[in-house]
């Protein structure tokens, strides 16, 4: 097991007998990561029933880190949370000013966060509601977003491609290919920060993640994005030995139909 979940774990017992959860002893919080204001946004989610248990950390981003959730049905669900502390705020003014669904002029951190996790919701229900291989958006609060677990039922989570070749490379593509040209031309989505970080090998399907910053097709920067996604994941499945030009992956996407 990760170490940084058995440090979690540690930490949970210590909470635990410490009793040193006193808004809500239904929550267990086995971290330190959080301000009081993210913990008064899980404590909501707690008390709305979302989940009971945090526990172990999936990953540390730059941004944002993700968890492992525990509902009180013993079912899991993955935790989102944006730190306020580190989050690139540039970027996130950059890709949401541009998107007709937000109105954002705000220069306050917080709300630009708000905006954001909300983006990623929003993003991911039209992903999901289009039938991409992607996590189902459970909800938000604040800087935090719930979102389905994909994993097993253990609760050990799929890992990225990355880190995990698949079987049958030439096949993952074409699966991953689908998944893309489903969320461009159904999702109407360029996802704007593809690579095999961002996609998760689950029993050998892709399922597409980490949609935060991905725009509507309409976006001024969208083209940019989507010529930067098809370079990037080119490079991808050259690593992986599968031959595919750039001008076939633009064929398979339709490129030349997405931008009237
Ligand atoms: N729904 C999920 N189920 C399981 N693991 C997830 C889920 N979402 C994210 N992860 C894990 O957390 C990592 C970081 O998530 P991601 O959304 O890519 O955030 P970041 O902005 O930090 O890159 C992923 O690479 C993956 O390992
Ligand atoms: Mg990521």
């Amino acid at each position: 097991m990760n170490s940084k979940i058995v440090k979690a774990d540690l930490k949970l017992e210590k909470m635990e007998s410490a009793k040193r959860i006193k808004n809500n002893d239904e929550l267990k919080v086995a971290s330190e990561i959080f301000d009081k204001q993210t913990l008064e946004n899980l404590y909501k989610l707690s008390k709305q029933s979302y989940l009971d248990i945090l526990n172990g950390t999936i990953s540390t981003g730059k941004e944002a880190n993700v968890l492992i959730g525990i509902k009180n049905d013993s079912t899991f669900v993955a935790v989102k949370i944006y730190r306020i502390s580190t989050s690139d705020f540039k970027k996130m003014q950059y890709y949401i000013q541009g998107d007709p669904r937000f109105n954002v002029r705000s220069h306050n951190k917080r709300q630009l966060i708000n905006s954001w996790v909300n983006k990623e919701f929003r993003n991911l229900n039209r992903a999901y509601g289009n039938k991409v291989s992607a996590p189902k958006p459970i909800t938000t609060e604040n800087n935090i977003l719930l979102l389905e677990f994909i994993g097993d039922f253990d609760g050990n989570p799929s890992q990225p491609v990355r880190n995990q070749n698949p079987e049958n490379p030439e096949d993952f593509a074409d699966k991953i290919l689908f998944e893309l040209k489903k969320l461009i031309h159904d999702a109407k989505l360029v996802h704007g920060d593809l690579s095999f970080f961002n996609i998760l090998n689950k029993d050998e399907y892709p399922v597409i993640i980490d949609v935060s910053q991905s725009v509507v097709l309409d976006h001024p920067i969208a083209r940019e994005l989507l010529d930067r996604d098809v370079l990037n994941i080119h490079k991808e499945f050259n690593k992986m030995k599968v031959k595919i030009s750039i001008d076939d992956i633009k064929k398979y996407i339709k490129y030349d139909k997405i931008f009237k």
